[in-house]
């Protein structure tokens, strides 16, 4: 049996439910929020170490203000209601992207990032204005400031994700076969599951069944 040790999502639909639902994508990205809650329970009882969250990317910046701001304002809003919880359980908050939003949202994310960084039942890294192109090229520009061989343990070293394993499963929601600019680098040996269900209906059944299925893969890494 494979262990599970770290679980990436990519968590698509919320826009889609949101207007089959109430008429309102921002509605979605409300309801999402109880998956995202669901879901950190789960992988606590499995005792995942690591969850991977893309929540917002470098290309979602081309959306329409409004559902920008309304995504902001949501996620304001559940760190300062969440934070002392995730810390009571022991949950480790960091932020995986380019820092680079409103001043009072940027605290908001120090700030919680500092209060939980001793935390060890579980690592979440939240990807927001995370762009994989763009933390690889940032690495190896470091790499090449630095005069540092161009090699694989270097690139590794200058990525969010350093010093993390990397992701064992990988989760699409949403019905959409794609990575859309996440992961690509740690992605490369991970099994990859595309659900059909959008983001705010995914469950522990749904969650459940993925990882039943993935401890059973033969993981080959090139070898037979
Ligand atoms: C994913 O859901 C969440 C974010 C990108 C913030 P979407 O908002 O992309 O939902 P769909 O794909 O449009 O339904
Ligand atoms: C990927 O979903 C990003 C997040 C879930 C945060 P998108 O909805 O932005 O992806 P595309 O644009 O359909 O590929
Ligand atoms: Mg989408």
């Amino acid at each position: 049996m494979n262990p599970v040790n770290h679980v990436a999502i990519i968590m698509d639909g919320n826009g889609r439910w949101g207007i089959r639902h109430k008429k309102s994508r921002n509605a979605g990205h409300k309801a999402g929020l109880k998956s995202v809650e669901d879901i950190i329970k789960i992988s606590i009882d499995y005792n995942i170490k690591f969850l991977t969250l893309f929540a917002f990317s470098t290309e979602n910046w081309k959306r329409p203000k409004k559902e920008i701001n309304y995504l902001f304002k949501l996620l304001e809003s559940y760190l300062i209601t969440k934070i002392s919880e995730f810390h009571k359980q022991n949950i480790k908050l960091k932020i995986i992207g380019k820092k680079k939003f409103s001043k009072k949202l940027n605290l908001l994310l120090n700030s919680a990032e500092k209060k939980t960084s001793k935390n060890s039942k579980i690592q979440i890294n939240l990807a927001l204005n995370y762009g994989s192109k763009f933390e690889l090229v940032n690495a190896v520009k470091k790499i090449v400031k630095n005069n540092y061989k161009i090699n694989e343990k270097n690139i590794e070293k200058y990525l969010y994700t350093k010093n993390l394993p990397d992701p064992d499963i990988l989760i699409r929601t949403g019905n959409t076969k794609r990575l859309s600019n996440f992961l690509l680098w740690q992605l490369a040996y991970t099994e990859i599951f595309f659900e059909k269900k959008l983001w705010p209906d995914f469950n522990r059944e749904d969650y459940s069944k993925i990882i039943n299925r993935f401890k059973k893969i033969k993981r080959n890494y090139g070898n037979v």
